[in-house]
């Protein structure tokens, strides 16, 4: 993935990701990600569409690959476009990338009070596990993360 990308990523990223919780990514662990073979990234504009320039981006997610199986490592949306589909957008085409790789199940994972549940929920997305006290807020407070699992089979068929 070019320079140009990264940045236009970064910028969402930052914007898009309450610093409170912790979950955002650093622009190195974002290259060091994006730069495995099984991880990639996409972006969309705020029409929906991939961008050709990626300063139209708007909203990414980075997903990483394994037989049989994918993982949403990030999705988020720029403050100023969400609540217009772009965020649910971006998920049925997860969906339907995944679905084409071949991969059975998607997964992904959320900490507790992530309103995102509803967008998860609405897609099929049920939780599967939990991992305790993942997220570290600090001053010693911390979070669990809520696994959530989609059977791809399932969810096209029905
Ligand atoms: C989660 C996120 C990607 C959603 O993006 P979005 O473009 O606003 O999502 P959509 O407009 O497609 O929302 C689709 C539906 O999901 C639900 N939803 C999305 N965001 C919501 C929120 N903050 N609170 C409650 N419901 C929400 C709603 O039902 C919404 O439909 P509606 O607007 O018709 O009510 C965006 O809020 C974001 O970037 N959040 C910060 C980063 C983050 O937490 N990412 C997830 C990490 S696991």
């Amino acid at each position: 993935m070019n320079d140009a990308a990264i940045d236009a990523i970064m910028r969402i990223m930052d914007a898009a990701f309450d610093p409170q919780w912790g979950e955002a990514w650093n622009r190195n662990q974002l290259s060091s990600a994006l730069a495995l073979a099984n991880t990639h990234a996409t972006l969309m504009t705020m029409d929906g569409t991939a961008p050709l320039d990626p300063i139209d981006a708007v909203g990414f997610a980075v997903v990483r690959a394994a037989p049989g199986e994918e993982e949403i490592l990030l999705i988020a949306v720029a403050p100023s476009a969400r609540r217009r589909g772009l965020g649910s957008a971006l998920l049925a085409m997860l969906v339907a990338a995944a679905n084409l790789r071949g991969a059975e199940h998607l997964f992904l994972e959320m900490r507790e009070n992530n309103p995102a549940r509803s967008l998860y929920e609405q897609h099929g997305f049920t939780p599967i596990g939990r991992r305790r006290n993942y997220y570290d807020l600090g001053d010693g407070a911390r979070m669990d993360a809520i696994t959530f699992g989609l059977d791809l089979e399932q969810t096209l068929r029905s």
